[in-house]
């Protein structure tokens, strides 16, 4: 793969289709709304877009739960909606990725309405069907991870079904090769209409155990954490032989010219980095979420990204991601503060950056009123603080009642500041964070060293984390101060001079600094080295 091809050089940007832009005023986003703001992308200078599930789905999980692989779903319009936006994208040389849901479909599919028809149904093996054991109860201790049993009892057929979520989503069966080929049919459609990848959902759950073996207790389980955390998911998750259906799905994509496959992954770097695959064979991109994991501190980050660029296997390409649709944003766990450091971190790092829409205007964390919570996960653990609502509030575009999302009532609450916080506003004020990310994703194109440069730790200091990024002559370090105090450090000793192209205040381009530099309170710099 050159180093020039797309997805290397690209920044990632998640759209959440319910939220992003409605179209129609009934109060949800869809697609016809995201070719409105087509140029807002471009103006932010992003190269593609991840379009979370827009599938005919009853919604159980928001689209996650797919009832026709190969539709759209009438809240986010037609397949023609579907084949402007691709069109239009590309015109604009932005790339299209959808979201590919293969590990369970919704409990109102065909395939699995057919399947529990009857014990004889010739689909009744596509999905994961157990007898009770000889005592009545459950074939395994496995838990949804939403909570409560991962097994639910079919009366008509008196049988057990799996499901690694919600009832209304049951798991699939990799192993049977009609499942695979079928799977690999609904690539292939969406490939053959222009779509440029894809984020393939809870990838490391496709296979399991196939002796179905109970799951070890967690010893190390906290009360008050989700139910799921209670056993570790040593035979439901993460099997040797989901390299294999992976390899299948990527000889897929590679029958198709520059497409990329993403995988949504949940693990320790250890176990991440296989999903790469034995001779790159498997994601061209396992999402990489450790940022999201980790203390937010110099020290703990530096360990972070030293680990994962010693893990990454020959040629394996790196990727960031700082947030989703399943955690809580990064302004609402880091502070409105240090999300502009962490701007600057997601977007100096090696490796593709994915960033979530509405982290650039600094969207927070949104408090959602109980008569309004949404997440099927909110209401079946309830008061743990997992619900994801309010990370999926509508973006907001400018200071009219509904922040320019929609003409309606928006599905989930917007957040009360959004005439303080909107685009509109923020594009007008060349300190902003938008600006700040504007700037960052413009110095990221503009510069090779940030794009494709080598990572090279410069030092840790109390709160101050610096790297360098080196391509050819071309020499940039990043010094971030993680920290709510002014700091002083050292330039390379290799370089005495710099020169600022960047703070994470917007403030202090063109400065020269010899030998050291110093760092305000939570600021971050991108200087130019040179040798002096
Ligand atoms: C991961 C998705 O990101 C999440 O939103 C969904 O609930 C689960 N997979 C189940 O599909």
């Amino acid at each position: 793969m050159p180093e020039t091809t797309w997805w290397k050089h690209g920044i990632v940007y998640q759209i959440y289709p319910r939220s992003f832009q409605d179209w129609n005023g009934d109060g949800i986003g869809d697609l016809r709304g995201i070719c409105e703001r087509l140029d807002y992308l471009g103006w932010l200078g992003v190269h593609a877009i991840w379009i979370s599930p827009i599938y005919p789905s009853p919604m159980a999980d928001f689209g996650y739960d797919v009832a026709d692989y190969c539709g759209i779903d009438p809240i986010f319009g037609t397949m023609e909606d579907f084949d402007r936006l691709v069109s239009q994208a590309h015109a604009k040389g932005l790339k299209v990725i959808l979201d590919f849901v293969p590990n369970h479909t919704s409990d109102r599919h065909l395939w699995f309405v057919e399947s529990r028809a009857s014990r004889d149904s010739p689909k009744r093996d596509w999905y994961i069907w157990r007898d009770a054991k000889s005592d009545g109860s459950l074939p395994n201790n496995w838990l949804s991870n939403f909570g409560g049993p991962a097994w639910t009892w079919d009366q008509a057929t008196g049988q057990y079904y799996y499901h690694a979520f919600l009832r209304e989503q049951p798991d699939l069966n990799w192993r049977n090769p009609a499942v695979r080929e079928a799977m690999h049919d609904v690539l292939r459609f969406w490939l053959r209409r222009g779509v440029d990848g894809f984020r393939v959902d809870v990838i490391w759950h496709l296979m399991k155990d196939p002796e179905f073996r109970d799951n070890p207790p967690n010893i190390g389980y906290q009360v008050g954490r989700p139910e799921i955390e209670s056993l570790l998911q040593v035979h439901s998750t993460d099997q040797p032989d989901v390299h294999d259906v992976i390899a299948g799905m990527r000889r897929v994509i590679d029958e198709f010219d520059h497409r990329v496959l993403i995988g949504e992954i949940y693990l320790p770097i250890e176990r991440l980095v296989a999903y790469y695959g034995s001779d790159l064979s498997g994601a061209h991109l396992p999402f990489n979420f450790q940022l999201i994991q980790t203390a937010w501190n110099a020290r703990e980050i530096a360990a972070l990204v030293h680990e994962y660029e010693l893990a990454l296997p020959e040629g394996g390409w790196p990727n960031w991601v700082l947030g989703n649709h399943d955690q809580p944003r990064i302004a609402a766990r880091v502070g409105a503060a240090q999300a502009r450091v962490a701007a600057m971190l997601l977007l100096t790092l090696r490796g593709t950056p994915t960033m979530y829409y509405g982290d650039e205007i600094g969207l927070g964390r949104v408090e959602i009123p109980p008569e309004r919570v949404r997440d099927p996960w909110e209401i079946n653990e309830p008061g743990l603080g997992l619900g994801r609502d309010p990370e999926r509030t509508p973006m907001q575009w400018d200071a009219s009642p509904s922040a320019g999302f929609t003409t309606g009532r928006p599905w989930l609450p917007l957040d009360p500041k959004h005439p303080a916080c909107n685009v509109e506003r923020l594009k007008q004020d060349p300190n902003s964070i938008l600006s700040l990310y504007r700037r960052l994703i413009a110095l990221r194109r503009d510069r090779r060293a940030l794009d494709v440069g080598s990572y090279h730790t410069v030092a840790v200091e109390g709160q101050v984390f610096a790297y360098e990024r080196r391509h050819r002559g071309e020499r940039l370090m990043v010094a971030l101060n993680l920290g709510h105090e002014p700091r002083r450090i050292p330039l390379p000793t290799d370089s005495t001079e710099g020169c600022v192209l960047l703070s994470t205040f917007l403030d202090r381009t063109g400065e020269a600094a010899a030998g050291e530099v110093g760092l305000r309170a939570d600021e971050g710099l991108i200087l130019e080295l040179r040798r002096g």
